[in-house]
């Protein structure tokens, strides 16, 4: 245990004198430790103080997580919230009909009493971050089973919570695992849930290149999107009320007309959910073959039978916009991740890190502690694919494909609790989810997405892993089409109307031997007896992991200094604005300009229009104050900060605190970046501030919106 604690601490204690920029996505805490002199080596004339504090107001404060996984900024004193457009995205279609399509025409709020009211949106100020690995080391033994490990871990985080939460009452706290395990922080946050729509370019600026463009430079997208957050008038959280004040925080940023050049400072603040930059070569392998390949699978197919609905009918086009951009994104995602690994051969290095461990455990005598980790990584990985494949179709096609089961699954378990009751208590909100999921789903789009996907899914997993009321069109005893069409035919949850007035006359037996809920529950047993096979299999893998991070930690010393993965905590990362070369031969410029959105128009195009508006302002080149130093109005520019999704909204902050950009997508070259970090190829995709600035002033005449900013020129 001493050791453990010896090995972090060393680690720790290197990262004063090892920051970069580049690789690293910083707790926001640690920053400090890196002093004031490395973030000046970097450029930044701020100082750690100024980024983070507990004790006065800093940058931390105006920083926020919006909705359940993107990042925001405060940008007045009157709690207006920057963040992208496509993190906005679904509470801008929430609000959106044929007749008031804000996700085609965009919206902007002239005054305060003009904003849209949202449901179910959050706002988190991050307040507080405590160090707790001790508690948790203090009470886990060494050498304990994995399943006893995580029933300690369980309870020593609900008494920690406990301790924490009593001392501030108000607030929201979780506890976080780092480095797989080798530490622990709690976080403590203050969640607003009166958050406003405010205004938001049409999906021409806000999406232009959809997903043509995602993931890739050069880009031309006004991806941005503003609202406010709103507190009880003694400035804490409340439930929307006309009373209700904008939130003033700690702080907020001031906003840049500066420009850049390539070379300068650049750090980025938010949220990123997720990396595996320590994964070994077994889990890439799964990750590639299993997990990215059944989401490419599945998605491709689901996708395809969405958006021909989508381009056929603006009421469907509406209820599916978010889905489609929410599952696209990862599909993309996916088949970029898997292209990045082989080319740039990731497995055949961590091949050779694995090897170096190897010798480094015979080398210095530490078969003891670290004898077992590979092994164990092995044995897990190898051993749980073949449950582990099943239960990634089950997911990706039934779960998450064809809607009707996880809504009947919802609804169905709901009316199972109630079969037996005279009365029904909670009738009138389980009808407000049915007509929320109505407002967004279509009975014959999700018929073709089922009739696409089942085909697919059939192929790829053996018949035992296969619902028992679809096997006769697994043997072909009956085609999926008439399967699909009786299931729908038969299910009341494919019909509201008979759906509510069942439930409103209490019939809830129905409901529970509804076919599509029948088969809910079968492929809830079938993964639950997939995940009892994989359990022993998980655990190997859990133990290996947490070993081989402490083992690298050990191995490396100080020499190189190993950030923590992302786990959707607030982080930092340092870096400079600059361009790329995707490949020899060709080299990318760190900016794009006006000009190339007239170069992509493709007229009446879904992904490639061009406002007419917004044409007439590049032509005349009425740019106001927006343009840069030549007269060129800048549209999306490159930086090389580490960061992932969830940062999506996160401002890029230059070397004197002010806001210069809005950090938005990752490029293609890299897009293995989440497993190993490409330092030449790997950037940060983001929107200039001049050219939202451009959009909401000359654009929109949201004049009310740029008068409430901190302007610096
Ligand atoms: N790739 C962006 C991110 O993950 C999201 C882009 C959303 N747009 C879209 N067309 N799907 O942050």
């Amino acid at each position: 245990m001493i050791k453990r604690l010896l090995i972090v601490l060393c680690v720790f204690s290197a990262l004063r004198t090892n920051v970069r920029a580049d690789e690293g996505m910083w707790l926001v805490s640690m920053i400090s430790e890196y002093g004031q002199k490395n973030l000046s080596e970097l450029g930044a004339e701020i100082t750690p103080e100024e980024i983070y504090s507990i004790n006065s107001s800093s940058l931390k404060d105006a920083i926020v997580i919006f909705g359940r996984g993107c990042t925001g900024e405060l940008i007045s004193n009157e709690g207006l919230i920057l963040t992208n457009h496509h993190c906005g995205y679904a509470s801008i279609q929430q609000h959106s009909t044929v007749d008031h399509d804000y996700l085609k025409e965009g919206f902007w709020a002239k005054e305060k009493a003009a904003e849209i009211p949202t449901t179910g949106l959050t706002v988190s100020f991050l307040k507080e971050i405590v160090d707790v690995t001790q508690e948790f080391q203090d009470a886990i033994k060494t050498g304990v089973s994995e399943p006893k490990r995580r029933s300690v871990i369980d309870s020593i985080t609900s008494v920690v919570k406990k301790l924490y939460s009593d001392s501030v009452s108000g607030y929201d706290i979780s506890i976080r695992a780092f480095y797989s395990g080798n530490k622990y922080y709690l976080f403590k946050y203050q969640v607003f849930n009166d958050v406003r729509f405010v205004g938001a370019p049409p999906s021409s600026i806000g999406n232009f290149g959809d997903e043509t463009d995602n993931w890739m430079w050069p880009r031309h997208v006004g991806d941005f999107s503003l609202f406010r957050v709103y507190c009880a008038p003694d400035g804490k959280p409340a439930k929307y009320s006309a009373k209700n004040v904008p939130y003033k925080s700690k702080s907020f940023l001031p906003v840049s007309l500066k420009g850049y050049e390539a070379g300068d400072f650049s750090m980025t603040m938010g949220y990123p959910g997720s990396t595996d930059r320590y994964l070994t070569s077994w889990g890439i392998e799964e990750r590639m073959n299993l997990v990215n390949q059944s989401r490419i699978k599945i998605r491709k197919v689901k996708q395809d039978a969405w958006m021909t609905d989508m381009m056929a009918s603006q009421a469907v086009n509406i209820k599916y916009a978010s889905k489609f951009a929410r599952s696209a994104n990862y599909y993309k995602n996916s088949i970029g991740m898997n292209l990045g690994l082989k080319k740039l051969d990731v497995l055949n290095s961590k091949r050779k890190l694995e090897k170096d461990f190897a010798d480094w455990i015979v080398t210095t005598g530490s078969q003891d502690k670290y004898g077992e980790t590979l092994n164990k990584l092995a044995q897990g990985y190898e051993g749980r694919a073949k449950f582990y494949k099943p239960d990634l179709y089950l997911n990706e096609a039934l779960v998450n494909g064809a809607e009707i089961f996880s809504f009947a699954g919802k609804i169905g378990l709901w009316a199972s609790g109630r079969k037996h009751m005279k009365v029904n208590p909670g009738s009138a909100e389980i009808i407000e989810t049915i007509r929320d999921f109505y407002k967004d789903y279509d009975v014959s789009t999700d018929k073709k997405a089922l009739v696409a996907i089942l085909p697919v899914f059939f192929g790829e997993i053996g018949p035992e892993f296969i619902p028992a009321s679809m096997q006769k069109v697994k043997s072909g005893k009956m085609s999926v089409e008439e399967y699909v069409d009786k299931l729908f035919k038969n299910s009341v949850f494919a019909d509201s109307t008979r759906l509510i007035s069942l439930i409103r006359k209490g019939k809830f037996g129905k409901l529970v031997l509804d076919d599509a809920y029948v088969c809910y529950n079968e492929i809830r047993n079938l993964r639950n007896n997939l995940e009892s096979e994989l359990a022993s299999y998980a655990d190997l893998v859990s133990a290996g992991r947490r070993e081989f991070e402490a083992g690298l930690k050990e191995m490396y010393g100080s020499s190189k200094v190993l950030s923590p993965d992302a786990n959707f905590t607030m982080r930092a990362s340092f870096g400079h604005v600059g361009g790329y070369s995707p490949k020899d031969g060709v080299k990318y410029l760190y900016y794009t300009s006006y000009s190339g959105i007239l170069e992509k128009e493709i007229p009446g195009d879904r992904e490639f229009s061009v406002d007419p508006r917004l044409k007439l302002l590049f032509l005349s080149k009425d740019f106001g104050p927006y343009a840069d130093k030549d007269g060129v109005l800048r549209i999306n520019f490159l930086t090389n900060n580490d960061i992932t999704g969830g940062n999506s909204g996160s401002p890029v902050i230059n070397k004197r605190g002010e806001l210069f950009g809005l950090a938005f997508d990752g490029n293609w070259e890299a897009m293995s970046g989440d497993i190993a970090f490409e330092p030449k190829l790997q950037k940060t995709i983001c929107v200039d501030i001049r050219y939202v600035l451009f959009v909401i002033d000359k654009f929109a005449g949201a004049t009310n919106l740029i008068e409430e900013l901190k302007i610096v020129d």
